[in-house]
């Protein structure tokens, strides 16, 4: 199957629905897309087009390093999605190397996640704590807290979520088997 990486335009907008909503299996996903794009929080956004249809959906989010000196912008990749029939095909790769390189042109000097690393290792992100970034919960488990730092000058300080992950409660793990999760994190990286 061949597809198409493009910016994400007006029309898009009940594609991008249904694909975030059909990777995620609810609708969170995609009331979030839209409130971020209501409030102004969204940097750009990205499809994935395969025979005419959106298979796939990434968005890059206005947020801010909270460093000593200074509030520093920044961009936060959420969501990443892929239709399910189309997963397994390099879909979301190429939406995170897209991403970055969206981010890299603005001269954003950083692309922070919460994701598995186990995916996200092998798409130019590394564990965000280590080099002395703060979690904006501590419900994201610390190895799923990454970045990409595109300037290594960003000065150091806690990343804050812009409001709208607040207002749609889409920040971090909210599962009772979050110890469970944090143990499995601890055991496998
Ligand atoms: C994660 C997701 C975007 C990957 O999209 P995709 O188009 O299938 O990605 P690709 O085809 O480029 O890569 C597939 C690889 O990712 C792996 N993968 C998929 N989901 C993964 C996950 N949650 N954790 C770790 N690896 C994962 C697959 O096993 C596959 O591995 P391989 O390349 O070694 O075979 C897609 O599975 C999805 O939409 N999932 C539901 C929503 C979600 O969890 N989004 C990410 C939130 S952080």
């Amino acid at each position: 199957m061949t597809f198409a990486v493009r910016p994400v335009q007006d029309a898009d907008r009940d594609a991008v629905r249904r694909v975030s909503g059909r990777a995620f299996g609810h609708g969170k996903v995609p009331d979030l897309v839209e409130a971020r794009a209501a409030a102004g929080d969204v940097l750009g956004g990205l499809v994935a087009v395969a025979g005419g249809d959106v298979v796939g959906f990434v968005q890059l989010n206005r947020c801010w390093v909270d460093a000593r000196e200074r509030l520093v912008d920044v961009a936060v990749l959420s969501p990443l999605a892929t239709d399910p029939d189309h997963q397994g095909q390099g879909i979301g790769t190429a939406l995170v190397a897209g991403a970055i390189e969206v981010a890299r042109q603005r001269r954003e000097p950083a692309v922070f996640l919460e994701g598995d690393p186990d995916f996200y290792s092998a798409r130019g992100f590394v564990a965000a704590t280590p080099l002395g970034f703060g979690r904006p919960s501590a419900r994201i488990p610390e190895p799923a807290f990454q970045v990409a730092l595109l300037d290594e000058g960003l000065p150091r300080g806690a990343l804050v979520y812009c409001q709208t992950f607040w207002t749609q409660d889409c920040v971090g793990l909210r599962d009772p088997r979050l110890a469970a999760v944090e143990e499995y994190f601890a055991a496998t990286h």
